[in-house]
Parts: structure tokens; C-alpha cells; sequence
């Protein structure tokens, strides 16, 4: 598939990557096109580099990495997003003190509204990075759940299909409303791992036990 990241930070470098080891066409996207050139050529496998909206063109898979920009902004015309499947991963900064609110609306709500028609699917966001250095045959073994939550269900299968491909197990999570709940997830992770301290390689997965006669 043809997968534009927008925003070549930790996560979008990591998971184009990911997907880039597995035969997937990357264009990574920047506010700065030297440096997401820079970031395509340390990947290699023909990835490429360059603005946010050439990634955004190039996609038929779009990686949503920038918390506070909305992807209408991203592109001149926001029409040409329509139809494309928008991966969000956004956690909300960490409040002082990790003193969480409850999500009231979501990032991936807010980017289906910005754009009628973008297919969005909150996903990836309850991983730390370091998982993805795992990929695949680490996290194959150790079958570490990605949540998807989005309205359109062939959008979704795309990316549980993605999420395989890269040694994830997806869980349908339900509509984008659910995207709240996730974030809330993303929220927890990020205390497990700092203040609980429970190290950068915790994951948070379904684990669905046998019944106990069999157990
Ligand atoms: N890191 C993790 O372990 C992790 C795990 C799960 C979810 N997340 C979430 O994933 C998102 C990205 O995290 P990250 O660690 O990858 O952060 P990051 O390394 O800071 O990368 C963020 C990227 O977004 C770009 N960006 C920021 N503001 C922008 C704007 N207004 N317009 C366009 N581009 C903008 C940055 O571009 P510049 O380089 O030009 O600043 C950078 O490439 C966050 O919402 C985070 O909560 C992170």
C-alpha cells in the first residue's frame, strides 16, 4: 500500500519503518522536508521524503502523528483527503502531576469532523514506540494487542490488516466514539510507565482466558 506519515517524529519514523520492512511504499512527511528526507533515507527500502502535503497526496493510508494539526491544514485543498484512511495515534500532552481528565472528545473524533469523508481510525495509540523495534517476529510471539476503533468498518480491516503484517494482534474496539476510551488507555499506559514504572516495553492487551476447566 502507498502510506504517507504525517509528522516523521518518534512514532510516524518508527511505524513507516515498520511498514517499509514489510514491501509498503512510504512517504514520509515533514513541516521541515529536509528533515523527513533525512528520516526516509536513514530507512531506506525506497522510501521517500518531503512536504506534509505531498505525503498526504501520496497516501492512501495516512498517519496522523501531529497532535494539533488538523489534517485540513495539512493540505491546500482538504477535498483531496476524502476517501482516505487516516490512522490517528494521539495522546493528549501529560498533565502536571500525570493527573488525567476524562476524554470528552477525542483527536480522531475532531479529524473526522475537520474533513467529511476521511475515513479515520484511532489505532497504535496505546503502544509506547519501543514496541515497534520488536516488529514483527518479537511481537508476533508475544501477541500484543492493537486496539482499532473507527466508524468505517473497511477502513478499520485495512489497518488490523497493517497492524498484522507488523507482528501486532488487532482488537476491533468499536466506533470512533470509542477513540475517548482509547485515549484514556494511552493515559494509563503513560503512568504504568512512568510513575508506576513499570518500564518503556509495557504493552496494554486483551487476554482472553479459556474456561477454567481447560485453563
Ligand atoms: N512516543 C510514543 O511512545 C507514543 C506512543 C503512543 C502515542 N504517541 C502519540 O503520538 C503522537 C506523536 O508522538 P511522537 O513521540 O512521535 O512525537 P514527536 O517525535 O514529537 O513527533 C511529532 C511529529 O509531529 C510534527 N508536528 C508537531 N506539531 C505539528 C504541527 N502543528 N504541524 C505539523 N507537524 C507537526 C513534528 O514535526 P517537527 O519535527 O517539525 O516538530 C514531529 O514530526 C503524540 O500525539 C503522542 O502522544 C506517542
Amino acid at each position: 500500500m502507498k502510506i504517507g506519515i504525517l509528522g516523521s517524529g518518534n512514532m510516524g519514523r518508527a511505524l513507516g519503518a515498520a511498514w517499509a520492512g514489510c514491501g509498503h511504499a512510504i512517504f514520509f512527511g515533514g513541516r521541515t522536508e529536509a528533515s523527513a528526507i533525512s528520516v526516509a533515507e536513514r530507512v531506506g527500502r525506497r522510501s521517500v521524503g518531503g512536504s506534509l502535503a505531498r505525503a498526504a497526496a501520496f497516501g492512501e493510508v495516512l498517519v496522523h502523528t501531529a497532535r494539533d494539526a488538523m489534517p485540513s491544514a495539512m493540505v491546500e485543498d482538504a477535498r483531496a483527503l476524502a476517501g482516505k484512511v487516516l490512522i490517528d495515534l494521539n495522546n493528549k500532552p501529560v498533565p502536571p502531576g500525570y493527573a488525567f481528565e476524562p476524554v470528552l472528545e477525542s483527536y480522531a473524533e475532531r479529524y473526522a469532523v475537520d474533513v467529511p469523508g476521511l475515513r479515520v481510525v484511532k489505532a497504535f495509540n496505546t503502544l509506547p514506540v519501543q514496541v515497534f523495534g520488536y516488529a514483527p517476529d518479537i511481537l508476533r510471539r508475544h501477541a500484543v494487542t492493537v486496539f482499532a476503533a473507527a466508524d468505517d468498518a473497511d477502513a478499520k480491516s485495512i489497518v488490523m490488516r497493517l497492524a498484522t503484517e507488523i507482528g501486532l494482534a488487532p482488537v476491533d474496539a468499536g466506533p470512533l466514539r470509542n477513540a475517548r476510551v482509547l485515549e484514556g488507555f494511552g493515559d494509563m499506559l503513560r503512568y504504568l510507565i512512568n510513575v508506576a514504572k513499570l518500564g518503556a516495553a509495557t504493552t496494554l492487551s486483551a487476554r482472553v482466558l479459556p474456561p477454567p476447566g481447560e485453563a
